[in-house]
């Protein structure tokens, strides 16, 4: 492993104010360039209070006084105790080859020990990060695959005819919908929901069901408000037991202006899977969606890979492969 001995690793201080953490988002943005980018705002809150307020820390690599790389490792708190989670890990591409990366890498094998950790998590997309992960060890947990929309071309009259037909398997069931945060008397019904998420497979990846409740559900709500994000959540409820039956949620950022959406979970709980019910809530929400925020070209969705289920509908709805993603785990 090279030294890098011409180089220091610093905390990120987020209080103070010398652009270190636009300059970490820089680099950031250069890792993805087939995808939506954060904004700053954005990236400063994912990289401070990662999706749902577990403890994070951030390194950055500094070279002559400018930053070189960084590196984000969360320590989830809720489940999920064995393991340090490598939110990013990246180094801007004239620094690479040069031990910058096992410098960083060095620093997230230390915390995580430090913290009792006993695997590091973390993914990639493109050969190098790819590479980077084989030649330190890591073995692959599962492989996602990102798949976008292309929302100036979807027949919303086709979607409206296939939305009706789902539905008639789900008479059963009404759908409610908000945007932003969900509505007090609807966290518990989150709850429920986030939880069925766990049920998505998760392949070889060493990793523990995600424990929720309302207070944590209202802390990533506000994380995601903070981050500039507006978010639209369809739930469907069964009509005769009141239960919550499933959910789907699109989010976008009006401050990135880039035409750019993602489609986040989608669930349906047990005793009312069969119904359709995941087909109705995906059409209704995109139609709502794009009602509202006509702007958005693109949507942009992960799976894994082996989740034929989610992937048919996505690929029915028009979703077409991107690229694949890996996450790698190493026992530290
Ligand atoms: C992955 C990344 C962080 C590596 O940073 P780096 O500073 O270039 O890494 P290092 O110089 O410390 O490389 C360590 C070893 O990884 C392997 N490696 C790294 N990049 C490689 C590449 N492009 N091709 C082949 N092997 C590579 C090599 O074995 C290398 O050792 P060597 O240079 O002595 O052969 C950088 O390419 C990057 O930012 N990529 C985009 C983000 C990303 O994918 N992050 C990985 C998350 S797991």
């Amino acid at each position: 492993m090279g030294l890098a001995w011409w180089m220091q690793l610093e905390q990120v201080d987020f209080d103070a104010d010398d652009g270190r953490v636009a300059a970490f988002h820089e680099i950031h943005r250069l890792i993805d360039e087939a995808g939506p980018r954060m904004t700053l705002r954005h990236f400063t809150s994912f990289i401070r209070y990662s999706w749902s307020g577990d403890r994070a820390e951030s390194y950055l690599a500094i070279e002559d006084g400018e930053v070189a790389g960084g590196l984000v490792l969360e320590f989830p708190d809720y489940d999920n105790t064995h393991a340090a989670m490598l939110r990013v890990l990246a180094v801007a591409p004239p620094h690479r080859r040069r031990g910058i990366g096992d410098a960083l890498l060095q620093r997230a094998i230390e915390r995580a020990r430090a913290e009792g950790r006993r695997l590091l998590i973390g993914e990639s997309d493109g050969a190098e990060g790819e590479a980077f992960a084989k030649a330190r060890g890591f073995e692959l947990g599962i492989t996602s695959a990102r798949r976008v929309l292309d929302v100036g071309a979807v027949d919303w009259h086709a979607l409206e005819l296939g939305r009706a037909e789902a539905a008639r398997h789900a008479t059963a069931y009404v759908t409610e919908r908000w945007v932003g945060p969900a509505p007090k008397d609807r966290l518990d019904d989150m709850v429920v929901l986030m939880t069925t998420m766990n049920e998505a497979p998760f392949d070889d990846l060493d990793i523990e069901d995600e424990v929720w409740d309302v207070a944590r559900w209202r802390r990533h709500e506000e994380i995601n408000k903070g981050a500039g994000l507006r978010t639209y959540t369809m739930i469907a409820r069964h009509g005769e037991t009141g239960e919550p039956a499933g959910f789907t949620r699109l989010l976008m950022d009006p401050g990135a202006g880039d035409g750019w959406a993602w489609q986040a979970d989608t669930a349906v709980v047990g005793g009312h899977r069969g119904h359709r019910l995941g087909t109705v809530l995906k059409l209704a929400n995109l139609a709502w969606f794009h009602a509202c925020e006509p702007s958005v070209e693109r949507i942009v969705t992960w799976n894994a890979a082996s989740n034929s289920h989610m992937v048919g509908i996505n690929e029915a709805m028009g979703y077409r492969l991107l690229d694949l993603w890996y996450e790698w785990q190493l026992p530290v």
